[in-house]
């Protein structure tokens, strides 16, 4: 099986970007991490971009092509009815979608507080780095093998 790691706008940046925030290790390292993590039956595919179509783009291939997701929705988190809308078809097809965040949100300025993306997602993964994704990636192999 094959899981979309998806991740929205300045996440590319990673690794520079809020180091005291976000940390000094970048997607590459967050590939590499997941791929140790995943068995040998799992299919690491991470993608970024800064682009709102190309990311509600990627959740259409997702449902066309049956694989779950875990999406890092980044700024669009907040206010992108767009995202929100083609994530609730990934959820209401059956698939997965964890929503990740490596900061908690919930503890940092208000606009943070609100996600649109949650109440469509399976569940949340936030606050603890990398480790979000990898929780995320947990439960998606486990729940894919059942
Ligand atoms: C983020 C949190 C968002 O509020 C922010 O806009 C990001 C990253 C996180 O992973 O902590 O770009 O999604």
């Amino acid at each position: 099986t094959t899981v979309l790691v998806l991740n929205g706008p300045n996440l590319g940046r990673l690794g520079s970007r809020e180091p005291d925030v976000y940390g000094s290790a970048d997607l590459v390292a967050l590939r590499a991490m997941l791929e140790a993590d995943a068995g040998d039956g799992t299919r690491i595919d991470l993608r970024q971009t800064d682009d709102e179509g190309e990311l509600i783009g990627w959740l259409h291939e997702a449902v066309d092509s049956g694989t779950s997701v875990i999406l890092n929705p980044a700024a669009f988190t907040h206010y992108s009815y767009g995202l929100r809308d083609a994530a609730a078809m990934v959820t209401k097809s059956g698939l997965l979608l964890v929503e990740v965040h490596l900061s908690n949100p919930h503890a940092r300025e208000a606009f943070r507080h609100t996600s649109v993306i949650s109440g469509v997602a399976t569940g949340v993964i936030a606050g603890f780095g990398f480790d979000s994704y990898r929780l995320a990636l947990d439960l998606v192999v486990r729940r894919s093998a059942e």
